[in-house]
């Protein structure tokens, strides 16, 4: 029979036994725990350096693409720069071709429009320069006979520089004045005849106030020899009408000027002879103070491009 005391320390024994064994597992259970944290943490330690490796090559190859492209975006932009410049001097190229094509085409231009305008007309002629008795004005106008005197059936004049004549015997008449004409174109036969009949009369003095043939600024067609209907048609006294004070003042607006003014060294005073020479020139010579045969051939043959301009 067993004995209470017995009873109880067998309990008590079994007791402490199970404590022990819930302690071995609580120990096993943390020990197990322990090993599994430092296992995984171990294992997370290895990925994150391999995972820290791999971003540094990635990093490092990024690196290399970076300076890589760096480098090429300098080169590409060098290439820019150039191609730039290459451009530019092509442009400065294309320009001053450009440039000497409209020198060129202007040249050209202003040569054919030289040619067709008639070198004689601006050429001096009295007693200097001589036209042959083929020559004749490449169009003439019959002048309106409102203009001439009752004593002259027809007179001619240079068909281009005819507007001309017309706007100033019309501004003229504008003024009060009665313009008329006494002498237009002549050809080389009728100077001739002219002076011959002159020369009859008058000998050697003709030569004083009338052209020989071919010497007259009328076989021209752009030269008249005014007068007004108070003066009836005739030449001397011209120089004491109104008209005469009115050309002095205005003929150079319509391209004329006077081609024997007092004290000319070729013929006496012809205060009704006024020749066409292109608004252009003729207000030159009117703004200089100057006549036409004071200037040079060679500075008034720089106006021909401009004879018929307005
Ligand atoms: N009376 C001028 C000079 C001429 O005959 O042409
Ligand atoms: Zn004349």
């Amino acid at each position: 029979m067993d004995r209470p005391s017995d009873n109880l320390s067998d309990s008590g024994a079994v007791k402490r036994k199970r404590t022990r064994w819930a302690l071995l597992f609580v120990l096993l259970l943390l020990f197990s725990l322990g090993a599994f944290s430092g296992s995984y943490i171990y294992t997370m330690k290895i990925d994150a350096e391999e995972e820290r490796v791999q971003y540094e090559s990635e990093l490092w190859e990024l690196g290399f693409e970076l300076s890589k492209l760096q480098r090429e975006n300098r080169d590409l932009m060098e290439a820019n720069h150039n191609l730039r410049e290459q451009l530019e001097e092509e442009m400065q190229y294309v320009d001053s071709l450009m440039l000497r094509l409209e020198r060129v085409t202007g040249e050209v231009e202003t040569i054919r429009r030289l040619e067709k305008i008639d070198p004689e007309l601006l050429k001096k002629y009295s007693k200097v320069y001589f036209l042959n008795e083929n020559y004749q004005p490449s169009g003439l106008v019959e002048i309106p006979e409102r203009f001439l005197p009752p004593d002259k059936d027809e007179e001619y004049f240079h068909e281009e520089a005819w507007p001309f004549l017309l706007d100033l015997l019309e501004a003229a008449e504008d003024d009060g004045i009665d313009p008329r004409i006494v002498s237009g174109y002549r050809s080389f036969e009728e100077q001739m005849e002219l002076k011959t009949r002159y020369s009859v009369i008058y000998g050697d003095g003709a030569n004083r106030f009338s052209a020989d043939q071919g010497y007259s600024e009328h076989q021209l067609g752009t030269a008249v020899d005014l007068s007004t209907k108070a003066l009836g048609g005739a030449l001397w006294g011209f120089e004491n009408t109104d008209f005469y004070s009115w050309l002095k003042e205005n003929a150079h607006k319509y391209g004329f000027v006077i081609s024997y003014p007092e004290g000319n060294p070729s013929y006496i005073f012809e205060p009704w002879h006024w020749r066409f020479v292109g608004v252009k020139l003729a207000t030159e010579v009117h703004n200089r103070g100057k006549y036409f045969y004071d200037l040079d051939q060679r500075e008034i043959d720089e106006y021909r491009l401009y004879l018929f301009d307005r």
